[in-house]
């Protein structure tokens, strides 16, 4: 949920860890700090984002090669100075970032004050280094050995970064249930949530583990379990380049990835279809065949627009492979005590791979015996890494915090999964099967001609953005279209939306429909076609402004919607890989128009890693 960043080598600290933090910003935006050590331990911390931290640092000395930066996203305590990382231990001389929870902060809390500690801030995280403080006061012993037993004491989740005034060529980090990555250049080193502050100086890097520690001084990097036995880091090559985590151009990142998506769609199926020989590649689900084949049930599990793209998974699964699936919120999953049997597959679907509830969710399916598959964006993040088996997205970073381009991957990945399975279950016939390769192999070029008339969009942006209210309808495949549209719209654009299956507009929502209530149908030319026609008449004999997404040479609809947007005709299962796309289109302008920050919106962050 935060943002963390440590240095220490030969460079000037302050400015790799600013570089960082704003490459980290999409974490958490409401606070930042740095703590420098040079002799002195400096902490400069703002209320704001890294650009107010900069003012506030001005011309300020901070000459360090050893520091640490944070960007917060609140847990515990409103966003404001005091509550603002690093946070330091009663003498002074610790100082302690923070991405994560830690539940038992308060019993803590109450042990410190009674031997006297006293806290500055409402945060969680100072309690944390105040214990440090204690545990190495009553041991008398290293730093490292007393973060090492009082995270031993803590419930929770973190990913910690600890300085110690007394040693001002050590940083000792810490991670369990929040992301945290060390590169290793030649004679120093990169902590960080992820690479990206870190790709432009190395690309050897090595992924902590949960209750793992790191050690880093004096030129070597020693890691460790919270057991004391001493690991050997997995020192790995990064897959990323610069300008995957620069806008290319593009005034905002959300727009940028919205363009990607003709590239995105084609690396999620890159490897893995091959249409003109009818082949499709899931190496993944090879390794469990069986598993799939004769599994009972499917539980797809996410959150947000990973829960959007499982429910289209639902309808792609049941359709194609003819297996029962159920979609599930993970937050909900977690906390009910859900039948899951051994039989069951559970796939899991997230971008960053560290959704704290999606993480929670298949732990608990796998302690009772499910197989986890993993759908992730980031590799080697926790989500893949617990799964049995997987398929990475190969999406490339996705910054903008709206969800775009994953989305995009995501259901072109559950699409091949399905297929796949149906072609090995015999439940899907092979025309079918070779008219569905073909399409997704088309995808791309479909995705590029929307984006050609993005400009279409902007002018009905134009028209509803001042509207308090929006709703989204659509059938089958393009009911979870629609939750995502009105799900972009109000994360960045803070318009009141709503999605609905069209059907079930007569029972309820149709009472909110007059003259200012713009309602944006998805009504392509499927299955569902007249009926959803039926339902735009509704619409508009309550005076409702139809806004429609069409099959390219619609006429029927061009004449009674307000506005309308063709896309180019494809298969009812693959609709929403396009008809999406004008919708994440509508949601950005409308957002721009109204002044709003599409890409750091208001108190969201980019992965939720607390619950
Ligand atoms: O990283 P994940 O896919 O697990 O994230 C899940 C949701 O937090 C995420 O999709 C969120 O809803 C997005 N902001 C939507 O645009």
């Amino acid at each position: 949920m935060c943002g963390i960043v440590g240095y220490l080598g030969k460079r000037e600290a302050l400015p790799v860890i600013i570089k960082g933090l704003k490459r980290l910003e999409y974490r958490g935006y409401d606070s930042a700090g740095v703590a420098m050590l040079n002799g002195n331990l400096e902490i400069v911390k703002k209320k704001g984002k890294v650009s107010d931290l900069e003012a506030e640092i001005g011309t300020k000395k901070l000459d360090a090669t050893l520091g640490i930066g944070h960007t917060r996203w609140a847990t515990h305590g409103e966003p404001n100075d005091k509550n603002a990382h690093p946070h330091s231990s009663a003498d002074g001389k610790l100082a302690i970032i923070h991405n994560g929870i830690i539940e038992n902060y308060s019993s803590i809390k109450k042990e410190l004050e009674l031997s006297g500690h006293v806290f500055k801030s409402d945060t969680d995280s100072e309690v944390l280094i105040h214990l440090i403080e204690e545990i190495k006061r009553q041991n008398q012993c290293s730093i490292d050995e007393a973060v090492r037993l009082a995270l031993n004491e803590v419930v929770g989740a973190y990913a910690i970064v600890v300085l110690s005034k007394d040693d001002d060529r050590m940083m000792i980090a810490a991670r369990k249930g929040s992301p945290l990555v060390i590169g290793i250049g030649e004679g120093e080193f990169f902590v960080a949530s992820d690479a990206t502050p870190i790709i432009e100086y190395t690309n050897n890097v090595t992924y902590l583990n949960d209750r793992e520690m790191a050690v880093i001084k004096d030129g070597s990097l020693t890691v460790k379990n919270l057991e004391n036995v001493t690991k050997t880091p997995f020192i790995q090559k990064l897959e990323l380049d610069l300008e995957d985590i620069e806008k290319g151009g593009y005034p905002h990142f959300m727009l940028k990835e919205i363009f990607e998506q003709p590239k995105s769609v084609r690396d999620a199926m890159r490897g893995r279809l091959v249409s003109r020989e009818h082949h499709l590649f899931m190496s993944g689900m090879d390794q469990y065949l069986n598993r799939f084949i004769n599994a009972d049930r499917l539980i797809l599990i996410g959150c947000g627009t990973s829960w959007h793209a499982g429910l289209i998974g639902e309808y792609l699964f049941e359709e194609l492979s003819r297996v029962p699936v159920e979609v599930e919120y993970a937050s909900e999953f977690r906390y009910r005590n859900p039948v899951v049997r051994e039989q069951d597959i559970v796939i899991a679907v997230s971008q960053s791979g560290e959704t704290a509830d999606t993480l929670a969710a298949i732990e608990l399916a796998k302690s009772k015996g499910a197989l986890i598959f993993g759908v992730c964006n980031v590799v080697g993040s926790s989500i893949a890494r617990i799964a049995d088996a997987g398929a990475y997205l190969h999406a490339g970073p996705e910054i903008g915090v709206a969800s775009t381009k994953a989305f995009t991957s995501q259901v072109t990945i559950l699409a091949m999964m399905a297929m796949y399975l149906g072609l090995k279950k015999g439940t899907i016939s092979m025309s079918q099967y070779q008219e569905l390769l073909l399409g997704l192999d088309s995808i791309p070029d479909k995705v590029t001609k929307i984006l050609s008339k993005a400009d279409e969009i902007l002018t009905i942006s134009k028209s509803f953005y001042q509207a308090r209210n929006f709703l989204y309808l659509g059938r089958g495949f393009n009911f979870p279209v629609a939750l995502e549209g009105a799900l972009k719209l109000k994360e960045i654009s803070y318009i009141h939306a709503e999605g609905y299956p069209a059907a079930e507009m007569k029972h309820g929502p149709i009472a909110l429909i007059d003259e200012d209530m713009p309602v944006v149908f998805i009504a392509t030319k499927d299955s569902s076609y007249e009926k959803v026609i039926s339902n735009i008449q509704e619409v508009k004999a309550r005076k409702g402004k139809v806004i429609a997404i069409v099959t390219e040479g619609d006429t029927e609809i061009k004449s009674m919607a307000d506005f309308t947007f063709e896309i180019p005709s494809i298969s009812d299962a693959l609709v929403p890989l396009l008809a999406v796309v004008p919708l994440q289109l509508l949601s950005y302008h409308i957002a721009i128009l109204r002044g709003c920050n599409v890409d750091q919106p208001r108190n969201l962050a980019k992965s939720v890693t607390v619950e």
